[in-house]
């Protein structure tokens, strides 16, 4: 590592490398950990976060934090913080935003008078963190707009402590941010299409809004990354499965889209006769996704063809038991019924939380894999941030 640090020309080697993995990656926040890991890796630094532009305001979209994940290894929680700062000159990120510059700042504590901005000493409080050095990085389109900011923080030498960013860290930094931001459009774009077409679904039945959907694919990609360490799954096969599972379970019941209004809106229970044409959304959705052209094709069906069998065997479409319903389906089928009871929906209150982990451990073993839910429960304060970071601010109207 070192000698690749001053290397300019393995560097180099090394960005078009990472260039190439970045065009990749379909889902956003897959690409925005690579984005970190690779920027940190090159330049030694022990965080970072990425910022993302929306209605004015820089959003707080990824964070990574050597320091803190050595503390406290299990949690995850970090990355659901939902935060956003308007764009400008009072804060560092608002600043570069504005400026669409990078700026090295060799110590946050010790800025110039005569600079504009502040460091926002909150997140390091809340965190037990001291940031000082910082590079922040404006990035720019080709056509020459603003989406975002990453800020990768306290580069460190060899014994690890905290040192000033260097120059030619800048320069080539720069000129990655370029390559990012072309990914981060890209995947920003499937995003929306995928949203788009949950959107569709949602049309037809309002229970399938777009924060139900981000919540129970954050879910699955928490419970994925446990069950992956505890069965020593490699890293690289991690990620790759992490990438194309977010927009997979999203898709669980776009299936939707074929069952018919009158039963999808009817505002009391479904008759025996209708409860059979709804449950054929399952293999509706699996439809749309048959041929497996691509990895992400080839879950999507996997999801929505099993996201409603039970442990049992008593699910439907196919009555599949135990380990013959694909590891994917049993992690969405968790999540989606938890999401389920513990939301507000248009015909019903939300349940009681602690009825809901009741329900759910009572059905461990027979509508859910025993190991799934209690790898749940483990990373429940998880759960909990994902639920906050996605609320149903639509739905608390109609109760
Ligand atoms: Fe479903
Ligand atoms: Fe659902």
């Amino acid at each position: 590592m070192t000698t690749l640090l001053n290397n300019n020309d393995d560097k180099l080697t090394q960005l078009l490398k990472i260039n190439d993995e970045l065009n990749h990656i379909k889902d956003i926040d897959s690409l925005l950990d690579t984005i970190l890991s690779k920027t940190r890796r090159l330049t030694n630094a022990d965080a970072g976060s990425i910022f993302l532009l929306e209605n004015r305001m820089l959003n707080f979209s990824y964070v990574q934090n050597d320091t803190l994940k050595k503390k406290d290894p299990l949690n995850n929680k970090q990355i659901y913080s939902n935060f956003s700062i308007p764009v400008n000159e009072k804060s560092i990120a608002g600043y570069v935003a504005l400026q669409g510059k990078s700026l090295k700042i060799d110590d946050v504590h010790n800025l110039d008078n005569t600079v504009p901005y502040s460091f926002n000493k909150s997140f390091d409080e809340i965190a037990g963190y001291k940031t000082q050095s910082m590079m922040t990085i404006p990035l720019i389109t080709t056509r020459s707009q603003v989406i975002g900011v990453m800020q990768i923080i306290n580069a460190k030498d060899e014994a690890g402590n905290p040192i000033p960013f260097k120059q030619a860290d800048e320069n080539y930094l720069n000129f990655f941010a370029g390559s990012a931001t072309s990914a981060i459009e890209k995947a920003k774009m499937t995003r929306e299409i995928i949203l788009r077409m949950i959107k569709m679904a949602e049309l037809r039945d309002p229970k399938e809004t777009g924060s139900h959907v981000n919540r129970v694919a954050s879910y699955s990609i928490e419970i994925f990354q446990k069950w992956a360490e505890y069965h020593n799954l490699k890293y690289s096969e991690i990620k790759n499965y992490k990438d194309i599972l977010r927009i997979a379970a999203m898709l669980h019941d776009v299936g939707k889209v074929a069952i018919s209004d009158v039963i999808l809106k009817k505002p009391a229970k479904l008759s025996d006769e209708e409860f059979k044409i709804m449950k054929t959304h399952a293999y509706q959705g699996a439809k749309l996704f048959r041929g497996n052209v691509s990895e992400l094709d080839a879950l999507s069906y996997e999801i929505a063809y099993t996201h409603h069998e039970k442990w049992n065997g008593r699910g439907y479409p196919r009555k599949l038991k135990g380990e013959d319903i694909p590891l994917s389906g049993r992690i969405v089928a968790l999540a989606d019924v938890y999401d389920a009871l513990i939301s507000a929906r248009v015909y019903k209150k939300a349940w009681k939380e602690s009825d809901v982990i009741d329900t759910i451990k009572q059905e461990s073993g027979h509508h859910f894999d025993p190991e799934i839910v209690e790898i749940f429960l483990s990373i429940y304060d998880v759960i909990e941030a994902i639920r906050l970071k996605f609320p149903d601010l639509d739905i608390r109207t109609f109760i």
